[in-house]
């Protein structure tokens, strides 16, 4: 698969949070990705992890002291400001977050931080009410204005005990975040509302059994965090799925495709592109068993399924409703079934994609897809389903405009 951070450069910055932990498994996502990565620590970010392990990880020196001449010989504050394409600190604590918007310069990470003309990404990690104080709100508000990007933080448990926002996002979701700014070139849809479905439909058959698919959200997923990332305000409606949300969007968890009907149709008529990347279940049981089902005899079993309302389609049918732009999986005669469903089910694009191999469409990394419109085609070959998704929105933001 493609390594969509081929030859960038990112200075990592680590702050004293406990979230320092994770900073390895940050580096090595990052590296495997196909970026360099240096790492600057605080000097007290060193009690939460070791420059040893990180540069193990990250095969070359870790810096942490301004004063360190040494350091300075080999690569000083100066060349690493101009070294990095990225300046992405993970953890950023309230203390770092309040330094920058001083524009303080009295350790290594602040002093490269002022230095540099690389883009700026924090990963905020703090207590919740350190998070919601008006100082830390205030500072976040100005630093956005100046053109950071703020990744984070999730909300959930916290070290200290407390359960709110500030714990930083996870290291692969902090690697995507990175990858979609990579990505994205030109900002499509700055003030657009997306919403998109991922993942498979259930449908239960009685409390332990259920008709399902290989899905695995994964395209889904991508095309949320990439509309993100060109300045959406993104819902994203998912199936039960084994996926870290794209930070800065919002997801509904749903389970039947009624459910995703019922949870998509009461949004679309908000939105200015609906989505169906999810492979909804066409059919579910007539009836559901409330008791596990009992083999009787040696005989075999009779299912009745009775048809699922047709999402996409009744997207499409809105008055004023949203763009639409529907998925086909295939696993022949791709493009000709791909036409047929783009006409009977109304939307504005169809994304058609192979499946049946492991190297594209479910459950796969990577996928290929042709886009069909009434009087438009485009071929996106096959690539990681992250940079697939810029190529798509890059697509369908043109399309939108020739609407
Ligand atoms: O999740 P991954 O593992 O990453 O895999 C991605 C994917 C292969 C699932 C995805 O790229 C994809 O192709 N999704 C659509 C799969 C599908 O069910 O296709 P379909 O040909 O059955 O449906 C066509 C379109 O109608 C789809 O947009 C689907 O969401 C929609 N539909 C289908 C049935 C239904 N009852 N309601 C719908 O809205």
């Amino acid at each position: 698969m493609d390594a969509p951070l081929e030859g960038r450069r990112i200075l990592l910055g680590i702050s004293a949070g406990i979230a320092a932990y994770k900073s390895p498994q940050l580096v090595r996502r990052l590296k495997e990705l196909g970026a360099s990565v240096r790492v600057v620590l605080t000097p007290s970010a060193t009690s939460f992890v070791t420059p040893l392990s990180l540069q193990a990880v990250s095969g070359l020196p870790v810096s942490s002291d301004l004063l360190d001449p040494s350091a300075e010989a080999a690569m000083g504050h100066i060349e690493l400001a101009r070294w990095a394409d990225l300046l992405l600190i993970a953890p950023a604590t309230a203390n770092v977050i309040a330094r920058l918007r001083a524009g303080m310069a009295d350790d290594l990470l602040s002093t490269i931080a002022l230095a540099t003309t690389a883009t700026l990404a924090l990963a905020p990690a703090m207590n919740q009410q350190m998070w919601a104080h008006p100082a830390t709100v205030d500072n976040v508000a100005l630093l956005r204005d100046r053109g950071t990007h703020i990744w984070g933080p999730a909300e959930g448990q916290q070290a200290c005990g407390d359960s709110g926002a500030g714990r930083m996002l996870e290291p692969t979701q902090l690697a995507d975040c990175v990858t979609h700014q990579a990505l994205c070139g030109e900002p499509r849809l700055i003030g657009r509302n997306v919403l998109i479905s991922a993942g498979p439909t259930l449908e239960d058959l009685d409390p332990v059994r259920y008709l399902g698919n290989r899905s695995s959200g994964r395209m889904g997923f991508a095309l949320a965090g990439a509309a993100q990332a060109h300045g959406a305000e993104v819902t994203l409606v998912a199936g039960p799925v084994n996926l870290e949300s794209p930070a800065g969007v919002t997801r509904v968890n749903v389970r039947s495709a009624r459910d995703m009907h019922q949870e998509v149709m009461g949004r679309a008529s908000q939105s200015h592109v609906y989505v169906g990347a999810a492979a909804v279940a066409d059919f579910r049981p007539v009836n559901t068993s409330e008791k596990k089902m009992k083999k009787t005899g040696d005989g075999g079993l009779e299912l009745s399924l009775i048809q699922n309302p047709d999402i996409l389609k009744d997207v499409s049918a809105l008055i004023d409703g949203p763009f639409t732009v529907g998925f086909a999986a295939e696993t022949h005669d791709l493009e000709s079934f791909a036409a047929g469903k783009l006409a009977s089910k109304g939307a504005d694009l169809i994304a058609a994609n192979q499946v049946g191999s492991e190297t594209s469409g479910f459950d796969a990394k990577g996928n290929a897809l042709t886009v069909l419109g009434a009087n438009s085609r485009l071929a996106l070959p096959l690539q990681s389903k992250l940079s697939l998704a810029h190529q798509f929105w890059h697509h369908v933001a043109d399309q939108m405009e020739h609407r």
